[in-house]
This record gives structure tokens, sequence and C-alpha cells, in this order.
């Protein structure tokens, strides 16, 4: 059965007694009401991977990165392999966040050698797809998103695909506020699933967790959740106040 995971994306916030502070209230939380149903990922950035590694239960809470870099060593300055992160003791790293696409102008190629560097030093790639705003309005979305996939991870064999981890964030929804209805983003979950299904097959599509970003917070992360494609959230903002995090994992 697939798995229910919540992943908090910290993006570039918090120093590293913040971090550590904000990683021991949620892994308290956890730990005090015992949730062992929902994986829950912490993903704060570089800096903090081995204190944070450090403060949690590692049975309860893994820990991700947030990138890597598409190279596995050398001179490449200020660069992060995914050996140096598999070494603090992260098991996940997001690759393709659309701030990483728009801001860094990371495509599916580079985005794919990553992938497969992460896949090779045993980290699980936490790969995000989804259309702009445009894109929607003209109704390209499903092609984009197929496009997406397809370059970015549908190269790789059916083992390496069973390992990774997909999150559909439609990028207007993300920090904005807006966030797609829990019947928007269910249509695009069951479309990625029907990808799957066709490229691989349908055992593998079933087994995927996919996720949902895009201002997904404590009040309506329970619709979207209960959606039947929906198998968690990445979440950005409401991933910074604990409270508000430990609500959204335990929304299933
Ligand atoms: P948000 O970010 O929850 O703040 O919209 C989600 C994300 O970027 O992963």
């Amino acid at each position: 059965m697939r798995k229910k995971i919540v992943a908090g994306n910290w993006k570039m916030n918090t120093d590293i007694r913040e971090g550590i502070t904000l990683a021991k209230e949620v892994n308290r939380l956890i730990a005090e009401n015992h949730v062992s149903y929902t994986t829950v990922i912490l993903s704060p950035p570089f800096t903090h991977l081995t204190e944070i590694v450090k403060s949690v239960n590692l049975n309860r809470i893994s820990v991700s990165a947030q990138n890597c870099s598409s190279e596995p060593k050398g001179a490449f300055t200020g660069e992060v392999s995914a050996n140096m992160i598999k070494s603090t003791g992260c098991t996940h790293v997001i690759i393709g966040h659309s701030e990483r696409r728009t801001y860094f102008k990371e495509d599916n190629f580079l985005l794919n050698k990553k992938v497969k560097h992460a896949l090779q030093n045993d980290l699980i790639p936490i790969f995000c797809i989804g259309e702009i705003l445009k894109e929607r309005e003209e109704g390209k979305l499903f092609e984009v998103v197929k496009t997406q996939l397809e370059e970015g991870l549908f190269n790789l064999s059916r083992e390496e695909f069973s390992n990774v981890v997909i999150a559909y964030e439609p990028v207007w929804a993300i920090g904005t506020g807006i966030t797609a209805t829990p019947l928007q983003a269910q249509e695009m979950h069951a479309y990625i699933r029907k990808l799957i299904a066709e490229k691989y097959d349908a055992e593998i599509a079933e087994n995927t967790s996919l996720l949902y970003g895009g201002s997904c917070n404590a009040g309506n992360a329970k619709d979207l959740f209960s959606q039947a494609d929906i198998d968690g959230g990445l979440i950005g903002g409401a991933s910074l106040k604990a409270d508000d995090f430990y609500k959204i994992i335990t929304s299933f």
C-alpha cells in the first residue's frame, strides 16, 4: 500500500537555532500523540541537516534536503552532492521545486540528472511538477505535467521509479493562499497516476505516493487528503509553525 506522507519544506527560513527548536517541537507533538501512520518529513536548509537529524527521532521523522547537485563531485563551487546529503543522515531530497525551476532555470533534463544521482545515493527524490496559471488558463495543464513526467522521470527503470515520490504543486497555488480545490487537485493526481500506469504498470501506479502542494494548511488539508489519489502534502508556509504542521500531519 502506498505511504501517506506529509513533508514540510522550510525553504530559506530559520537559522539553526530556530530550526532545531521547530524540529524538536514537531518531534514532541508526534511522540506525545503516537503518530505512526503518516511518514513525516522535515526539509530544512542544507546548513541545518546534520543538526536536525540529531534533533529528532528518526524512527518517526525523516529528514530531506531541498535540492542536490546534478553532479557527483568535483569543481562545482557552492554545490552540494547527493552523496554529501546522504552522509548527513538524510533519506529524501526535493527535486524540481517550482522555485528552482523558475529562479534557477532548472529544466527537466537537469532535474532528471539530479533524480538519478539521488537514487544512486539511496535518497528518495520528492519530484515536483505543476503548471503555471497561464498554462492552466490556456488548458495546457495536462500537457505540461505530462512533459515534466516524461522528461524528468520516465527514463527511470521500474525499480528506480518505485523509489520516487511525486508532488503536484500548481505554481499559482504556491505561497499565494490560493489552494487548488480538492477536485482540481484530485483530477490532476488521477491523471498522473494514469500516466504512471501507462508508462510502467498498474501496480507501480497504485504504490506511488502523490503529494499535493500549494497553500495547503491546517484548514484545508483534510478535504485535500480525503481525495482518492492524494496521499499527503508538501507544505511550505504552514510547516514553519509546529502546531499547524502537526494539524496537517493528522489530517488523514
Ligand atoms: P506553500 O508552499 O505551502 O507555502 O504554498 C508549498 C511548496 O512550495 O512546497
